[in-house]
C-alpha cells in the first residue's frame, strides 16, 4: 500500500510516499529559511509559508515517487503537537485530498511519527524496545510496546535537549537553528575544557537543561572576547559533552533496567555525532543494539509520517476526517 505522508507541524513543509510503511519512494522536506533572521520560528510566518509551498511540494513529491494519486492508498498528516497555524494548513490540505478522493485518512501524532522513522530505517527492530525522543520540543524516554502502547518513562522539566542546543548555538553566535552548527564546531574542540554541571542527581528518568544553559551563558559574560574566540569550540564541546554525558547514562540505565535489547534514538538532536557515538559504544558494552534513523528521517520529515500513519491504519483502522489540529497532543 502506497501512504502519502504530509509534515507541517513547525518550520518544515514536507511530503512523502511511503510503501508498505518500509519503502521510501520519495520524501520531500523544505526547511523554512525565513526565520533565520529572526532567530527563532515565527508561527504567523510559518503558516504562510506552509500555505505558499504545500501544493508544490505535493506534486514535487508525487512526481519524484512515480507515483499518481490515484495509486495512493492511504493519506497521513500530523495533527500535533506542533505550532496550530502550520498544523492546520498539513492536515486541512490533508483532509480535502482524502475527502475528495474518498482515499483513508489517518491523523497521526508527530512525536509517533519520530518514533517510527527507526521502524521505517530498521526492518529488523523488535516490537519491545527502548527509545530517546529528543527534538527540539521534546525530550523523553519512551518504552514502546507496539504501535499505540506506549509508556513514558521520564522526560524533560524545562527545556528540550535541542532547545539547549539552539540556545548555546545562539551564545556562540551560530545562527538558528544552530545544533547542527553546534556539533560541527564542537569536533574542534576540547570536551573536557570546562565542566558544566550534569543534571543526573534529580528523579531517575527526568532531564533538565535549563540549569546547563544558564552555567555556559554565564561562563561565556566571564570571558573577554579573545578568550571567548579562542575557546568557542572548546565551549561548544564541553557544552555538548555534558548535555549528551546525562541523554547516554539515563538510556544505558532505563535499557538495563526495562530489560530491552534494542535501543533507538529518534528526533532532530537524534542527528548529533557524540550522541550516536556515544550511546552505540556504551550500549555495545552491556551487550544491545543502538539504531537511530538515517539523517533526512532524523529531523522533521513527512516520511516518518507515512509509516507512522501506515502502522497505525493497520493495527487501528482509519481515522476520522473531523480530526483537528492539538497543539499540545500527548504520545499516550
Ligand atoms: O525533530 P526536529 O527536526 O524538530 C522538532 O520536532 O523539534 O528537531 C530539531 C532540533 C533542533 O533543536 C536542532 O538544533 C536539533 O534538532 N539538531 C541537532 C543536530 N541536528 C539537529 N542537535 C544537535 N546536534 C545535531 N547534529
Ligand atoms: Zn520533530
Amino acid at each position: 500500500m502506497l501512504t502519502l505522508g504530509i509534515e507541517t507541524s513547525c518550520d518544515e513543509t514536507s511530503v512523502a510516499v511511503v510503501e508498505d510503511g518500509r519503502t521510501v519512494r520519495s520524501n520531500v522536506i523544505l526547511s523554512q529559511a525565513i526565520h533565520t533572521k529572526f532567530g527563532g520560528v515565527v508561527p504567523e510566518v510559518a503558516s504562510r509559508e506552509h500555505l505558499k509551498t504545500i501544493v508544490p511540494i505535493y506534486r514535487q513529491a508525487l512526481d519524484e515517487s512515480g507515483v499518481t494519486l490515484e495509486q495512493i492508498g492511504l493519506v497521513a498528516a500530523t495533527m500535533g503537537p506542533g505550532l496550530v497555524g502550520p498544523l492546520l494548513v498539513g492536515l486541512s490540505f490533508a483532509k480535502g485530498l482524502a475527502y475528495s478522493r474518498q482515499i483513508p485518512f489517518v491523523p497521526v501524532n508527530h512525536l509517533e511519527g519520530h518514533l517510527a522513522a527507526n521502524m521505517l530505517a530498521h526492518h529488523d527492530l523488535k516490537t519491545h524496545h527502548l527509545t530517546l525522543v529528543v527534538s527540539g520540543g521534546h525530550t523523553m524516554l519512551v518504552e514502546v510496546f507496539g504501535v499505540g502502547e506506549y509508556s513514558i518513562l521520564g522526560k524533560t522539566r524545562d527545556d528540550a535537549a535541542g532547545e539547549a542546543f539552539d540556545k548555546v548555538a545562539k551564545i556562540l553566535g551560530l545562527g538558528y537553528p544552530g545544533g547542527a552548527a553546534l556539533d560541527k564546531l564542537a569536533r574542534q574542540g576540547n570536551p573536557a575544557y570546562f565542566r558544566f554541571p550534569r543534571a543526573v542527581r534529580s528523579e531517575e528518568y527526568q532531564f533538565s537543561y535549563s540549569g546547563l544553559k544558564t552555567a555556559v551563558a554565564l561562563h561565556v559574560q566571564s570571558l573577554s572576547a579573545e578568550a571567548l574566540e579562542k575557546h568557542r569550540a572548546d565551549i561548544a564541546a564541553s557544552f555538548q559533552a555534558a548535555a549528551v554525558d546525562v541523554l547516554v547514562e539515563k538510556t544505558v540505565a532505563a535499557a538495563n533496567d526495562r530489560n530491552v535489547s534494542d535501543v533507538t534514538i529518534s528526533g532532530g538532536v537524534a542527528a548529533n555525532s557524540r550522541l550516536r557515538a556515544l550511546l552505540s559504544e556504551k550500549l555495545a558494552q552491556v551487550g544491545k543494539r543502538c539504531l537511530f534513523p538515517p539523517m533526512d528521517l532524523c529531523t522533521d520529515n513527512a516520511a516518518m509520517i507515512a509509516a507512522a500513519g501506515y502502522y497505525r491504519y493497520q493495527k487501528f483502522g482509519a481515522g476520522e476526517l473531523v480530526a483537528n489540529a492539538v497543539p499540545y497532543l500527548a504520545l499516550e
